[in-house]
């Protein structure tokens, strides 16, 4: 590892009222106080890595002002956002492009709100990351699913592409408003190329559709490789698109509840502030804002080296194992985010079947595919230290073991 930051310390975060540790078990499942000490949770999409030094100094400085009150945005926040994302991912911003609010999901179903009606049509690919349903379902919106078409690999691993015929005819469709698209994509691990974003912004413009891009695993890629912003890639997507984005995911600070929004359209900016007032998801806080100027700064392109190594070494060490103990559960090719997609339709139960098989078995808890669309798979988080990481593989490989010698004929 080449990285100076630390990526091994395995913190305790039982009793801090940590989601990933602390939450109440799914089904209705209950273990023993030895069994939930003994759990581990590589479940939803938050990192077991202590921050950053260089964030943690700057939060410390202002918890030491002493005085929390009412915050705003200021210049140097802009300056440092939009530095990143000129420098790391030639994407030019302005600063009047940008609206906040207290996470990328609030975002998600603000701009649902302000685009469409009632019982219009949203244009989703799954598998993907839950909220993309219920932000349209929670909106009365309806959702127009075009699923990612699955490709196996020939070293027995699989991947997704877009159907860009089902998306042609989905956006053609004028009761269809809106397309969410998840670049780099949750669970489907895709980082999307220069060409697959080309094709699917020609087709949304031809037929006037609006992209809105949730790019917050934009930093989470295999080394040495770099995601494309949806609105990098023409002045006429970065018009008609909405990107939303956050360090929150990249640098494990989601709940300091802060992520930004940029739409070049004065008009659509306009319509997505009204519903960020109404709906009173605006109001950021002092160590939100604090940790994104922190995140977006030279030291942070280090950390984030650091980080996707220890990610990829999760990775290559899940696949083997995976590879020699249950070669009928196929891993999906991981090019971003650190949650790897796991195929366990040969085990012939569901996957929520096998994630509370797996808790009350085993003490490991992963999420089950039904959530983003698709109950054959598994969710498995690879953000924790290796130690960690091993022993979680170890339990997930002798349960899946276990339950497939039990199901299978
Ligand atoms: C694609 C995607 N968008 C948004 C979020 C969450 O965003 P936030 O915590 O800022 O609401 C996640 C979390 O896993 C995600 O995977």
């Amino acid at each position: 590892m080449t990285t100076h930051f630390d990526f091994e310390t395995h913190v305790d975060r039982r009793g801090t009222g940590c989601v990933k540790w602390d939450a109440p078990l799914p089904y209705g499942i209950t273990l023993t106080p030895q069994q939930r000490k003994r759990l581990i949770p590589l479940w939803v999409a938050d990192m077991d890595f202590v921050a950053a030094p260089f964030i943690r100094e700057a939060l410390q400085k202002r918890l030491d002002h002493g005085v929390f009150g009412y915050t705003i945005v200021h210049d140097s926040y802009y300056e440092a956002v939009i530095r990143w994302f000129r420098e790391r991912h030639n994407l030019e911003l302005k600063r009047e492009w940008f609206l906040h609010s207290t996470g990328v999901v609030p975002e998600l179903t603000a701009v649902v709100k302000a685009f469409c009606a009632p019982g219009e049509g949203v244009i989703i690919q799954s598998p993907v990351y839950n909220c993309f349903f219920s932000s349209i379902q929670k909106n009365g919106c309806r959702i127009t699913d075009v699923p990612l078409l699955r490709k196996d690999l020939s070293d027995g691993r699989f991947t997704y592409q877009m159907d860009f015929d089902g998306l042609e005819a989905a956006c053609a469709d004028p009761g269809n408003r809106l397309l969410l698209l998840c670049n780099p994509h949750n669970p489907a691990g895709r980082r999307w190329s220069e060409a697959e974003l080309r094709r699917i912004g020609d087709i949304a413009l031809k037929h006037g559709v609006p992209v809105i891009a949730d790019e917050i695993h934009c930093e989470i890629a295999r080394p040495g490789t770099k995601y494309t912003p949806f609105a990098s890639l023409s002045n006429a997507f970065r018009r008609e698109s909405v990107t939303l984005s956050s360090p929150s995911k990249s640098f494990n600070t989601a709940g300091l509840h802060m992520a930004n929004i940029v739409a070049e359209r004065p008009d659509w900016r306009e319509k997505i502030r009204k519903v960020i007032e109404v709906n009173e998801i605006g109001e950021i806080n002092p160590f939100g804002a604090v940790s994104v100027e922190a995140a977006y700064s030279p030291e942070g392109v280090l950390w984030l080296e650091g980080l996707n190594q220890t990610v990829w070494c999760n990775y290559e060490m899940l696949v083997e194992r995976f590879g020699e103990a249950l070669p009928d559960f196929p891993v999906c090719e991981l090019e971003a985010t650190y949650l790897a997609w796991v195929d366990i339709s040969a085990s012939g139960l569901s996957a929520e079947e096998i994630e509370a098989q797996l808790i009350q078995s085993e003490q490991v808890w992963i999420n089950a595919g039904k959530m983003y669309g698709d109950d054959r798979f598994i969710r498995v988080n690879l953000a924790c230290p290796s130690t960690l990481m091993r022993e979680g593989i170890d339990r997930l490989v002798n349960g899946l073991s276990a339950l497939s010698k039990r199901h299978l004929p």
